[in-house]
């Protein structure tokens, strides 16, 4: 059989995003709802042994080699260290990341550093306090840039800050955002909201687009595309320079999925928290591999069993055909 996870439009999946839990302690509106959810029961949840199994199954069988552990929020999960140190010490270890709010950062940076996690992105859309907890409901700001200290201290770099803008609530704060993050050596990523939010009230027409990404910068910076090769990234990324003095002041990038999609160099394959594959943040159906594993399937079986479902992933998003629908679990459930 074929190594790779291929699919029917030519493209290979080499990075692999496992959701660790569909728990978050935020509730960004953007991606639940502010009652929260019904979450996995923990008996429902890969095990740490199963999810560091499915991970060497990547490497070993299907050509995986970055991996980037989300949720949910990654860090509730108390065996997170034990579930890095486990990939790491693969024979086949891939690069590995998590997508955090960095709360509790603050106390396990190092740990995971000392556990083998390569770097951070964290998600943070606002360093106001009142617009943070505008958007997460939760008032914590403070934690998070504890955390992000934290994880600086502890070498987990380079930093990325993932920021979904939203009109009126943080896109004026945009360009004070850009100025905090250069400052403090961190790459900022400004997304486009997508339709992934837990009350299906996304709207097309009142969201931040890339475009005004440039509209609402070009006071006070100077943007240029950066000289990088952007291998099925999702950022594009850009060389910031003050607009008064001409200063370098590092690189940012913008996310775009909705108004310029990435899908045809997509790289991706998804395994959510209770062990289903998911080709796309926007698959309508999920595939349970973790029946597979609890009844004593060989790798090969289950790389099998993966393969079959990845070829069948879908061209795009699709967020541009008339009849598009938004799927029914929200980000926090699929692992952004
Ligand atoms: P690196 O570039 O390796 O640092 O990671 P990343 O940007 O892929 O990961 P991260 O978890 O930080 O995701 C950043 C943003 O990319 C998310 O907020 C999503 O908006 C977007 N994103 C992540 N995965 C996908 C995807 O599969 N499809 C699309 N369209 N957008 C995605
Ligand atoms: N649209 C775009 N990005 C989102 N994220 C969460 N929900 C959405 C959405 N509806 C982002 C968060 C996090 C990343 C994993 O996904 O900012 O950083
Ligand atoms: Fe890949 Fe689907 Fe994301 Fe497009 S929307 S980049 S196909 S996972």
């Amino acid at each position: 059989a074929s190594p790779a996870l291929l699919d029917r439009f030519g493209r290979e999946a080499t990075d692999l995003r496992v959701s660790l839990t569909d728990f978050c302690n935020l509730r960004c509106s953007y991606c639940m709802p502010a009652s929260g959810l019904t979450f996995l029961s923990s008996k429902d949840l890969l095990s740490r042994e199963e999810i560091v199994r499915m991970v060497r199954i990547g490497t070993e069988h299907l050509g995986i080699t970055q991996v980037r552990l989300t949720g949910g929020e990654p860090l509730t999960r108390p065996d997170l260290p034990e579930i890095i140190a486990g990939i790491s010490a693969l024979p086949s270890a891939p690069d590995v990341s998590l997508t955090t709010n960095a709360i509790g950062l603050e106390v396990r940076a190092a740990q995971l550093r000392e556990a083998g996690l390569d770097r951070i992105n964290v998600s943070l859309d606002s360093v106001v306090s009142e617009t943070f907890e505008r958007i997460t409901r939760r008032p914590l700001l403070h934690r998070v840039l504890e955390g992000i200290d934290a994880a600086r201290e502890a070498g987990l770099t380079p930093i990325k800050i993932n920021a979904v803008l939203m009109p009126g609530v943080n896109d004026h704060e945009l360009p004070d955002l850009l100025d905090w993050c250069l400052r403090r050596d961190l790459q900022l990523r400004v997304i486009e909201q997508m339709p992934l939010d837990a009350d299906h009230i996304w709207d097309r027409s009142s969201m931040v687009t890339a475009q005004d990404v440039h509209a609402l910068l070009e006071g006070r910076f100077l943007l240029s595309p950066a000289d990088v090769e952007r291998a099925g990234a999702p950022a594009e990324l850009f060389d910031v320079a003050d607009r008064a003095t001409g200063a370098h002041r590092g690189r940012m990038g913008i996310i775009a999925s909705v108004t310029r999609p990435f899908c045809a160099d997509c790289r991706r394959t998804r395994l959510t928290a209770e062990g289903r594959v998911r080709t796309c943040l926007f698959s309508h159906e999920e595939t349970d591999l973790r029946g597979a594993l609890r009844s004593g399937a060989s790798d090969e079986a289950i790389a099998d069993m993966w393969r079959a479902v990845q070829w069948g992933k879908a061209a795009g998003h699709g967020m541009d055909r008339p009849d598009f629908v938004q799927p029914e679990r929200p980000m926090s459930a699929i692992g952004g």
